[in-house]
């Protein structure tokens, strides 16, 4: 039977105006008890990324404590990306194992085809017509300096908007799709590669512009400049152009909170509220390490103000991650 510890005071420190909170006064390498886990997701929704620091996990403690707020939920296949071993749900995030992996300078190879400079804002895996409800990342090897983390408030950046343009977000789809940020050229033999690879099993879905959230009711500009392609039903100068008015809006730095990892650090946000951007700043540095681990928590079908629910283009939903059957 699982023991779990009697209810903690939790303590919640808010970070920024808009987002961002650390938690202290808790163990997450301990079981937690109902109360702890309903104050911790309480927290997460408010302030829609919480921080925890000094945090002593291995991965099957990252395990247990996302299988306290979720499923495990990941990309089939090599589409994952790197994973430690025996751990097929966990992604290592880690430009080293990325470089081993990909033969090359993989995140600084495409940060450089980005459309714009501020084309690495994401929300996790948004090409997928369920994307997950929430991520926890835990931070193992961190450099001396740099290496930050951003996040932003998309409930805010949706409220922050004139009344007349939250009525027209309100009734936008958009298309999502993996490298929809970046310029993959065709004179290119990588990019060509890297194009068939996606095109052989593309994952593409059509969510509604501003989402409902599940569990708080809030609205949330729910795009991304990684991977957002188009507005439904505009030609391409008209979505371009929204679409830049839109992406400004959700990167504004009032609705952001910038998070200096330590090892033992561990992020735990609201993908259905938020987008971050990874550290871009240690790319031109040779030799600096810097690993993090991630779980996704499986989420459910974006739902729109006028009802709309997303849709698939291509691909398949993501699943629980299912150790009897893993792919
Ligand atoms: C992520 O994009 O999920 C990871 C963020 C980071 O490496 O800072």
């Amino acid at each position: 039977m699982t023991q779990t510890h009697p209810a903690t005071a939790l303590q919640v420190r808010r970070l920024a105006g808009h987002i961002g909170a650390e938690i202290s006064a808790i163990d997450l390498s301990q079981p937690l008890s109902e109360d702890d886990v309903a104050q911790i997701r309480a927290a997460m929704h408010t302030h829609k990324v919480v921080f925890f620091r000094d945090q002593h996990l291995d991965h099957a403690g990252h395990l247990t404590l996302a299988r306290q707020f979720g499923q495990p939920t990941r990309r089939p296949g090599a589409k994952h990306g790197v994973h430690p071993t025996g751990y097929p749900m966990i992604l290592a995030i880690d430009p080293e194992a990325e470089d081993a992996r990909y033969g090359r300078d993989f995140e600084e190879e495409y940060r450089l085809k980005w459309n714009t400079y501020t084309a690495g804002w994401h929300t996790d895996l948004t090409p997928a017509v369920n994307p997950p409800a929430a991520s926890i990342l835990r931070a193992e090897v961190i450099p001396a300096f740099g290496g930050d983390t951003q996040w932003t408030n998309l409930v805010s950046a949706y409220e922050g908007l004139s009344p007349a343009l939250r009525d027209m977000a309100d009734g936008l789809t958009a298309e999502h799709a993996f490298f929809a940020g970046c310029q993959l050229s065709d004179g290119d033999p990588r990019d060509r590669e890297i194009r068939a690879l996606d095109r052989a099993a593309p994952q593409v879905s059509i969510h509604p512009v501003v989402r409902i959230h599940p569990q708080t009711g809030e609205r949330a500009l729910f795009l991304n400049p990684a991977s957002v392609k188009r507005l439904v039903g505009f030609n391409p100068a008209e979505s371009h152009r929204l679409l830049e008015l839109f992406f400004a809006q959700i990167i504004r730095p009032e609705y952001t909170v910038r998070f200096t990892w330590q090892p033992g650090s561990v992020a735990f946000w609201d993908n259905q509220a938020t987008a971050h951007l990874a550290a871009t700043d240690l790319a031109h540095l040779p030799g600096v390490h810097r690993t993090m681990y991630r779980i996704a928590l499986l989420g459910e079908r974006p739902v729109g103000p006028t009802g709309f629910t997303s849709e698939i283009v291509s691909g398949e939903p993501l699943l629980a991650y299912d150790e009897a059957d893993p792919t």
